[in-house]
């Protein structure tokens, strides 16, 4: 956000959402009664069947100033509201009836940083090739290396910004973004600026994660164990002193990163304040007992679990991070166990994975539909799933991922009657507005 419209947010008149049909609140008291303003939110992710509360209310309306939500509940409850009779003049007052609101959602693991298509790999798995063969043939996460490192920071921005564009016109508000297709000093800083250009350009929030663990590039594939050092040594110190990223992300998978490799840079960055998050589990499995032991905020993918690390993860504060768009482009016969992990306890999110070889969606609701068709999971958990728990996979839960009193006023609305029609209605977009801080964003 920009000087100026951070001025204009404050002097705003504030915002009335009047009428709305339904608005999916997610308050943290939701299940515990009527309607009604949360006075204190629950702490922390949802779990098991508070998965299933996300508090819808009725022809609602939501008070909004100064980018944030002053009030929320029914339409005359609101009216009724002390703030608003002595601003009411002044206000923007919106008629929302024939939409269903929610808070935006938290798009919570996204690669945009990249500038092709990978459309050679997309052929090969057509004519029936897998992910790991295309990979050791030359494609896959090296294939996008190239266009990464040939391309200059302000070029790859842009190619940031569009995709910041498509996923806020279907309903995104906060969306995390990784570098990892450059593999080099340079490309990752330039990597990783151009996130940081593209965040400054956008009235949404980002979240920058460092994923120069992502495979070891060509030059280091004989001795990968060099290119960990050079990350350590070098890079992780710079990305934090920099402030050019708020985690790091490692690919713990074969083929990428092994599970003691994962560790040392687990620990490297945590020694040098870095948050942490780790693909895992999504082609082999790999015990999580290890990798939680350093309280990462999120693990994603999680297609390959044993029992015990689905205890595991239930035990622990760490967000379990479901990405079924992975799974629906690659054609796996599995999807991650939802069903276990939210019967377990787990705190399950779910988010894109927008990226050119396994997931090139950056679609919320077509994530919704997979995951109520794919993975059975209720619509209600879904909705939990990709707002309030995707704000906590990036530890926002305090500011994003409900309409409560107090929070930023992030929404999306929808042409649609009833919010099960989000994760109903596969391959459409039913978005007709978002609002970020306060202010309504042009969709297109
Ligand atoms: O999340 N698994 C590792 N990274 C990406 C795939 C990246 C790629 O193929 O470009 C993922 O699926
Ligand atoms: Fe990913």
């Amino acid at each position: 956000m920009t000087k100026s419209t951070r001025v204009e947010v404050l002097r705003d008149p504030g915002v009335l959402l009047h009428r709305i049909s339904q608005l999916v609140t997610m308050r943290g008291d939701a299940g515990a009664g009527e309607s009604g303003n949360a006075a204190l939110p629950v702490a922390g992710a949802r779990r098991g069947k508070m998965m299933r509360e996300i508090g819808v209310i009725k022809d609602a309306s939501v008070l909004i100033s100064g980018g944030q939500i002053v009030a929320v509940g029914t339409s005359r409850e609101v009216t009724r509201h002390p703030w608003l009779k002595e601003h009411r003049g002044e206000m923007i007052e919106l008629d929302c009836r024939g939409k269903v609101v929610l808070p935006g959602f938290v798009d919570s693991h996204t690669h945009p940083v990249f500038v092709n298509p990978r459309l050679i790999d997309f052929e090969k798995r057509a004519a029936g090739a897998d992910y790991e063969e295309i990979a050791a043939a030359g494609g896959g996460i090296r294939a996008s290396i190239d266009g990464v490192r040939k391309a200059s920071e302000a070029v790859l921005a842009d190619h940031v910004s569009a995709a910041l564009r498509q996923a806020q016109s279907q309903g995104t508000t906060t969306l995390e973004a990784k570098s990892g297709y450059g593999l080099d000093a340079a490309s990752e800083l330039k990597s990783l600026k151009a996130i940081r250009r593209a965040a400054g350009e956008w009235q949404g929030t980002v979240v920058s994660t460092f994923l120069g663990a992502h495979v070891p590039p060509p030059e280091f594939k004989q001795e990968p164990d060099k290119y960990v050092e050079l990350l350590c040594a070098e890079l992780l110190p710079k990305v934090a002193r920099q402030k050019l990223a708020q985690y790091v992300d490692v690919f713990c998978e074969r083929g990428a990163f092994t599970l003691p490799q994962t560790e040392r840079i687990l620990r490297e960055a945590t020694r040098h304040g870095l948050r942490t998050r780790v693909h895992v589990g999504q082609l082999t499995n790999t015990p999580l007992a290890a990798v939680l032991a350093h309280h990462p905020a999120s693990l994603d993918h999680l297609d390959c679990l044993e029992k015990a690390d689905i205890s595991a993860l239930a035990a622990s504060e760490t967000v379990a991070t479901l990405l079924p768009g992975a799974n629906y482009f690659l054609a796996t016969k599995k999807y991650p166990p939802a069903r276990k992990l939210i019967d377990a306890g787990a705190a399950v999110a779910l988010a894109t994975d927008y990226n050119p070889g396994t997931s090139p969606t950056i679609s919320m609701p077509m994530v919704l539909s997979l995951a109520c068709t794919q993975m059975r999971m209720t619509v209600e958990e879904a909705l939990t799933a990709a707002t309030i728990n995707g704000a906590h996979a990036l530890e926002l839960g305090a500011r994003k991922g409900s309409v409560e009193a107090g929070k930023d006023a992030d929404l999306a609305f929808f042409e649609v009657d009833d919010y099960r029609e989000l994760a109903y209605w596969f391959g459409a977009n039913h978005c007709a507005a978002v609002m970020m801080a306060g202010r309504f964003a042009d969709l297109f």
